[in-house]
């Protein structure tokens, strides 16, 4: 007999290769929160800790709001250092989540597009971070985090592009959305797809977010819940 929630009609995350999709959860409780502590940084991929436990990651141009989410997620404010000044977060620190059994981890990553030269053929984000992705493999999913207010930015496409070709599971989070009308939300939401599926047969899971209203928090927390049980 299937459980509630059983997912198996859902495509696994990770199995033998990473290229397999994502999918949106259907029903799960709520994830609860029962413990996040700051667990240390790391410059790159060498120094990171020991990669036994699952892991998520938060990614996206630098204020887009990879550290408020960690605190939204968390409830835990002031957890990730967040700051109205771009580049506030320059090393890949890692979060510890529910700590026991069903410990994971999260982890707040630089942001790319700011103060770096533009490249012309790359998309311009720390060569640590692309390490780190490349090379983790406890890495369960990328979250790349989109600015719900801007049209579809080159600079979030080419990581996206970047991110599809090396088969790494990623999930998108439109955030801000409580700086704007549900009605600009969904044009902008709309248009990123559009130009995503210029070139991609499938979209990544998305959710939309608010770390003010935390609208978004429940599915992705799910979504966190069932990739790690997949
Ligand atoms: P870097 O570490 O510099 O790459 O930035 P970040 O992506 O971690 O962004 P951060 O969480 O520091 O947020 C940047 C600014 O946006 C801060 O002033 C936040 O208060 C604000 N902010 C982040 N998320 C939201 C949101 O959902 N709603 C609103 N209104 N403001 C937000
Ligand atoms: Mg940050």
């Amino acid at each position: 007999m299937q459980a509630f929630w059983d997912f198996s009609e859902t495509a696994p995350v990770r199995t033998e290769s990473r290229s397999t999709p994502l999918r949106n959860p259907h029903v799960l409780p709520d994830m609860k929160i029962t413990s996040a502590e700051f667990l240390t940084s790391a410059t790159g991929l060498r120094s990171c800790p020991r990669g036994e436990l699952p892991e998520f990651a938060m990614i996206g141009r630098s204020n887009v709001g990879k550290s408020s989410l960690i605190n939204m997620l968390t409830e835990r404010r002031g957890l990730a250092k967040v700051s109205a000044t771009p580049g506030k977060t320059r090393l890949l620190n890692f979060f510890a989540i529910n700590q026991g059994r069903g410990q994971w981890l999260l982890v707040d990553l630089p942001g790319y597009g700011y103060a770096k030269i533009a490249q012309e053929k790359r998309a311009d984000f720390n060569e640590a971070v692309a390490v780190y992705i490349e090379g983790r493999e406890n890495l369960l999913c990328v979250f790349v985090l989109i600015d719900s207010r801007l049209e579809p930015q080159r600079i979030d496409l080419d990581f996206l592009q970047w991110l599809g070709e090396r088969d790494m599971p990623h999930a998108l989070v439109f955030t801000k959305t409580d700086k704007q009308s549900p009605t600009a939300t969904r044009a902008n939401v709309d248009r990123f797809k559009q130009a995503l599926s210029a070139w991609r047969a499938e979209l990544p899971p998305l959710f939309l977010s608010s770390s003010e209203t935390k609208a978004g928090r429940g599915e992705i927390l799910r979504f966190i819940e069932q990739t790690m049980t997949a």
